[in-house]
């Protein structure tokens, strides 16, 4: 049987979405960002235990509690570099990463990104059992499991014309973004923005198959 490789409307979804870090104030309709959310629900989890949280920061209070974190952030590590032989050269990226960070206050939706602790079931069997006493393959199993939601998310988002960005540069300027958001059950992997483009990026050049693939 030949096997012939279709047109696909979803490797052209995947090629044109770009991360967008300028939007039009205008909000998306509800429906649009719940449509994405149900695409990012419908994501494998292992033995499906479901564990992604998505927070939505609405309100100015938080959003602006948190910006004052991520300010704070910035200049307590510009501080801690002016010693240091290289701190021009550091205080470049600082600044660059906050630059990266700050314009998430800008977007019409931003949510913060995140997992409950969900041991899943054939490693919690073990742990219950003595046979293992810690599970260090479940960091990289919520890991990988956000990165799945996250997909479905910005590409439901492209399909929609909407544009996202994933963050995790704030993270960085705030290690203590659960405390700063009242949060206590779950742990905040990521931030992720929503709206209407206002800038249409180029893509970032991508490394070819060669590159990002061995056969052993
Ligand atoms: C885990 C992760 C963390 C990221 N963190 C940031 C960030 O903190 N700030 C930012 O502006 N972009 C961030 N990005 C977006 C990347 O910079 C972007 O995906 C990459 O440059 C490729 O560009 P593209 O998404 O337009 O194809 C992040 C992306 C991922 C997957």
């Amino acid at each position: 049987m030949e096997h012939k490789l279709k047109a696909s409307s979803l490797e052209d979804l995947i090629n044109k979405r770009r991360s967008i870090r300028k939007y039009k104030p205008d909000m998306p309709p509800e429906e649009w960002i719940n449509s994405m959310l149900r695409c990012a629900s419908m994501a494998p989890s292992p033995s499906n235990t479901q564990p992604v949280r998505f927070i939505r920061i609405s309100s100015t209070g938080k959003r602006e509690k948190l910006y004052q974190a991520l300010v704070s952030g910035k200049q307590e590590f510009l501080r801690a570099i002016q010693s240091k032989k290289e701190a021009k050269r550091l205080k470049n990226w600082i600044n660059t990463y906050y630059r990266f960070s700050e314009f998430m206050f800008k977007t019409p939706i931003l949510f913060a990104v995140g997992t409950i602790a969900s041991y899943a079931g054939f490693s919690k069997k073990l742990l219950e059992e003595g046979i293992l006493t810690h599970n260090k393959r479940e960091e990289t199993n919520l890991d990988i499991t956000v990165g799945l939601a996250l997909k479905g998310f910005i590409l439901k988002g492209e399909e929609l014309g909407l544009g996202t960005c994933i963050l995790t540069g704030p993270l960085v300027f705030i290690p203590n973004v659960e405390e700063i958001l009242g949060i206590n059950d779950v742990r905040i992997k990521c931030f992720i923005t929503a709206g209407f483009p206002d800038e249409k990026p180029d893509m970032p050049p991508r490394k070819s198959i060669s590159e990002i693939l061995s056969e052993i």
